[in-house]
């Protein structure tokens, strides 16, 4: 059987030839002797085989028996690591395995399983809550497709495939138990991952070596976050918030981190482990009065609140520092069998060193890595480059004092943003210090599709032959590559965009640029496990807009409903609605200009974006079975909409600014019907809830306390972020944004509703708008929405004393009256605000022409058209959703009379046992019909209240926990 992809399957040939040519390496330095550490320490080869034998079974248990799997050495792979994949010399042979494929670790074997699975049998795998895998297009044993007679041997064009980024930890795993954990190392390693960082449970090892320093229980309290900061206070940003971390968390995590270790072990990874950059609980310092310890500034604590802002730093040349330093790595690998030998720290990660003075901050460096070294002599210092691109200290000298004060090839640097802002360039790589191409990608794990395709498919390899590389570093005198270090990934967030990962873990083993438009071609094929020519134009409408991103911002999701806008209406300067995209942090700096607000992000056509909508709508009858085109459809739709909420919250302030209270009126309700459909929507898929987040959060409660203590912290994350006052939002507020059902509905809608009160009241009564009231009923909004009552952070005293009592917010702002009289004092620089609004109304006029019709012509009509196809087109779509803390909640709106046979449902045998409930359209249209797993039997349910538009809607509620269902 030949392979269904010739393209792909040739290149690997090329690849082959070129690099068997190539000479092995000599390890003359520090990273090439480190490399031997690490293939010496390795796992046995029996162990890497039995760990990724376990991986497959997980991913492909009916396939188990179809492959066999070999450790082999990197001369057997032409001196480097390698994959390779051959077919089995018994393949002919009844029921024994087909496929044999060689690794030289464990990861390398998954590598070389996945790649087969995507270039011979068409799948693909991507998270869970992005659609999970495709693998229906994997021929049954006994059929698996051949590869050539001599096999196919794929290198690693550099060693290391990094992952995660400091705060990952906190957007995405904080919640994590084993289970996830499990099936994150099993993702990793079939995207041949091999330096994940490892920072779970590090606080139980702080809590030991602080204790030795005779630092009490009570004052590390103080120290660290809770369960949903701990990237944070980690780094010194922040102390306590959200803390104190319970005892049952500290074993928890620690046991956590010990069986992630472990796995990461036999599957032949080099996990990265924390060191310590300094950060020091205050008690230490009336502990060791005469040690260098400074109290660094505030970060983004709205009035500086020391409770929790402005944490200690030991100074790197302090002789506690290193006694410390070491201490922590000691402790961290007393009891772990594997000797490690990549730490990751970042001193000054959003933290700047009090003198710029290169030698003092050569100083720090060498200190820093002495501390390192005494506790492990062989100690590698990995480092994100991020602080050099995003603050300012960092000039070319500063920069060059850091990099050159540790010996070369002892400190590797993550070049953090270099599919978009690629520092290797501009400071002549590095200043010849080894570095990791990393793609960042993704912010707090805000959900929005975006990508730059091209630069991923382009950057590592243009970065790796770039003349002087030290990402590859090439030896003149032999003409050979002689050092090569590696390309990563470095998401604040995972589980979003699945297709930038498939392509950015693909470029670990791709030694030439990679022609997208073939690529995306089979991409939409491997995806869905069809080859539809409609979806595959779709996606090529994608690739070149979406995915197309080159106006080099940080994609920071600013859309209007996630990130409402927090200023006042009259001064906002439509045309000019700020260019602060590339800020790192909302607002933070921008708060001196109260008329500016992050514009929301819109780098390609809309009108392009919707016909790709088309595109996929169009393909649902063919594709609706397939749970990764589900995700992608919701997803592109959220997008289309998100945008299109942008479009009508500036036609609101338009009309605004023209005093029209009836189009304020009008486009205000539009814009909050869209944000209940949309709403609506996140809940047709399990990748966009926000149920899962605090369910998971409270799983890992031990107690009543524990549980609202952890809630607080999942629910402030991603909403109000940090601290704020009665009239002062935190200035990281919705940094952490999700569009997640539940959110839209509890949370940002009622605070758009709110907004659009305070217009409507500032054009009836004439008076101004009420910037300082609506601050304060959008902080009381938030303490409500935290609906906690005895987890305190001082945020409570702030309530008012509202009883929610079962309503929603909705209800709340609309029928009391505004709770809070705050007098309108809001009046300086009066001239300049008139002004100010006189540039304004004139810049608004001429947009509004233009505006409006586009609006209008384009996104309007293009939405209406959604709209109106989601009802019509035959969508089998089982809008589920579990949105609130306490129950699961599940819509079931009726898109297509054509389902017929309730099978449809409950051949989703997965999504049956997981929910214990499953549901279907009646064949007569009007009911619907439910089953519980309990008894599989369906029931008929009619819809009494069905009504006006024709689209019977219907609402079941269980009680998650309890074994007697409601209905
Ligand atoms: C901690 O306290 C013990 C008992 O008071 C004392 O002997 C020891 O020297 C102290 N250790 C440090 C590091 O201060
Ligand atoms: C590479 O290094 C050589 C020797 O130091 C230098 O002359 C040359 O300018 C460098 N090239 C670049 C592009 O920096
Ligand atoms: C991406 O955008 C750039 C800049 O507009 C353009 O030159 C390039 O051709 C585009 N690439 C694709 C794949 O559309
Ligand atoms: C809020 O409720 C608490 C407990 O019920 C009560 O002690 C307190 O006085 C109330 N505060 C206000 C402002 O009503």
């Amino acid at each position: 059987m030949g392979s269904p992809f010739p393209a792909i399957f040739s290149l690997v040939i090329v690849f082959s030839v070129f690099l068997l040519a190539q000479s092995s390496t000599i390890g003359v330095d520090y990273i090439s002797r480190l490399l031997e550490i690490q293939d010496r320490e390795r796992a046995p080869p029996s162990v890497q085989v039995t760990a990724a034998v376990g991986v497959l079974g997980r991913l492909l248990p009916s396939h188990s028996s179809g492959f066999e799997f070999l450790i082999v050495s990197k001369e057997q792979c032409g001196g480097e690591s390698c994959f390779i994949i051959r077919n089995h010399p018994s393949a002919t042979t009844p029921g024994a395995p087909e496929i044999l494929i060689a690794g030289v670790t464990g990861v390398e074997v998954l590598a070389g399983v996945h790649w087969y699975l995507k270039y011979w049998c068409g799948s693909h795998i991507s998270w869970e809550k992005t659609g999970g895998v495709q693998l229906h297009s994997i021929p049954k044993l006994g059929f698996l497709p051949r590869v050539q007679d001599s096999g196919v041997l794929v290198q690693r064009p550099v060693p290391w495939n990094y992952y995660q980024n400091a705060v990952t930890s906190s957007y995405s795993f904080a919640w994590w138990d084993w289970r996830r954990w499990e099936k994150e190392i099993d993702w990793m390693a079939l995207h041949g991952i091999n330096l994940p960082l490892a920072f779970t449970g590090q606080e139980a090892i702080w809590r030991k070596v602080f204790q030795k320093f005779n630092i009490s229980s009570s004052e590390l309290d103080d120290f660290f976050g809770g369960p949903a900061f701990l990237a944070w206070s980690r780094m010194g940003n922040l102390h306590r918030w959200g803390g104190p971390l319970p005892q049952s968390w500290f074993d928890q995590q620690l046991s956590l981190q010990k069986k992630i270790l472990s796995r990461m072990y036999e599957l032949g990874m080099t996990p990265v482990l924390p060191a310590f950059s300094g950060n020091v609980p205050a008690a230490l310092k009336s502990m060791f009065p005469s040690a260098k310890i400074t109290r660094l500034g505030n970060w983004f604590s709205v009035k500086s609140d020391l409770r929790w802002s402005c944490t200690y730093l030991l100074d790197a040349t302090d002789p506690l520092f290193i006694e410390i330093g070491k201490a922590f790595i000691e402790k961290q690998l007393d009891g772990i069998f594997i000797r490690q030998y990549i730490y990751l720290f970042d001193t000054f990660d959003e933290n700047t060193p009090p003198i710029d003075d290169p030698d003092y901050i050569s100083s720090l460096g060498a200190a820093i890595f002495k501390g390192m070294q005494s506790g492990d002599s062989d100690a590698v210092w990995l480092m994100q480059g991020w602080l050099f691109s995003y603050d300012p200290f960092w000039r070319p000298p500063q920069m060059k004092a850091l990099l050159h004060s540790v010996p070369v090839g002892k400190l590797v640097v993550l070049d953090l943003f270099a599919e978009v802002k690629p520092l290797w360039i501009t400071s002549e790589q590095f200043y010849g210090v080894p570095y990791i191409w990393c793609m960042l990608h993704n912010f707090a794990g805000n959900i929005e599709m975006y990508g730059v395709l091209d630069a991923v498919a382009s950057g590592p390899v243009e970065a790796r032959i770039s003349e002087n590389s030290t990402m590859a570093i090439f030896n003149h005198i032999f003409c050979i590559l002689q050092l090569k270090v590696g390309v990563g990934m470095s998401m604040e967030g995972i589980e979003q965009n699945p297709v930038v990962y498939d392509l950015m873990s693909e470029m670990a083993f791709q030694h030439k640029t990679v022609d997208v438009q073939a690529w995306i071609d089979l991409y939409s094929t491997r995806r869905y496990g069809h080859s539809i020519p409609l979806i595959r134009d779709a996606w090529n409408i994608l690739y070149h807009t979406i995915y197309n991103c080159t106006d080099g911002a940080y994609d920071k999701n600013r859309d209007v409903i996630v990130a409402f806008p927090d200023i006042d209406p009259s001064f906002m300067v439509l045309e000019e609605m700020c260019h602060h995209q590339d800020k790192l942090v909302p607002k933070g700096e921008l708060l001196e200009n109260e008329y500016l607000y992050e514009k929301p992000h819109l780098w390609y056509s809309t009108s392009d974006v919707i016909r790709a909508l088309e595109l996929f709508i169009m393909s649902g009858d063919k594709l609706s079975g397939s749970n990764t085109y589900r995700y992608d459809l919701v997803d592109l739709t959220r997008q289309a909409l998100a945008k299109y909420a942008n479009q009508l919250f500036l036609t609101i302030i338009e009309a605004y600014q023209l005093n029209d209270i009836h189009e304020v009126s009008y486009h205000s309700q539009k814009f909050l019907e869209l944000v209940e459909d949309m709403d609506m929507l996140l809940a047709c898929h399990e990748g966009f809830l926000l149920g899962p987040w605090l369910e998971s959060a409270k799983q890992l409660a031990r107690d009543a306390e524990q549980e609202k203590q952890f809630e607080w912290n999942a629910r402030t994350q991603i909403t109000m972020w940090f601290d704020n006052t009665e009239e002062e939002a935190s200035l990281l507020r919705d940094y952490g944004n999700k569009y997640w059902s539940g959110l839209l509905q509890d949370y940002y809608g009622p605070r758009a509703a709110i907004y659009f009160k305070f217009l409507k009241e500032s054009l009836q009564n004439g008076h101004s708008f009420r910037l300082k009231n609506w601050r304060h009923s959008q902080n009381r909004q938030f303490s409500l929405y935290l609906e906690l009552n005895s987890f305190d952070l001082g945020l409570r005293s702030m309530a008012n004393n509202g009883s929610s009592g079962g309503a929603t917010w909705a209800d709340q702002w609309d029928y009391n009256p505004d709770p809070v009289s705050v007098p309108d004092n809001n009046k300086k620089n009066t001239s300049n605000y008139k002004q100010k609004v006189g540039e304004g109304l004139g810049k608004t006029k001429a947009v509004a022409s233009t505006g409006v019709k586009k609006v209008k012509e384009g996104t309007a009509v293009g939405f209406q058209w959604i709209k109106d196809k989601t009802t019509d087109v035959r969508l089998p779509l089982l809008f589920y959703g579990y949105r609130d803390h306490d129950s699961l909640i599940w819509y079931i709106v009726l898109h297509s009379s054509g389902i017929t046979s309730p099978s449809l449902f409950l051949s989703d045998q997965s999504f049956l046992e997981k929910y214990g409930v499953a549901a279907a359209i009646a064949s007569d249209g009007k009911g619907l019909l439910a089953a519980t797993s309990d008894d599989r039997r369906w029931r008929y349910w009619k819809d009494e209240e069905d009504g006006n538009d024709g689209k019977m809607k219907m609402e079941m509620r269980r009680l998650f926990f309890t074994t007697d269902p409601v209905y």
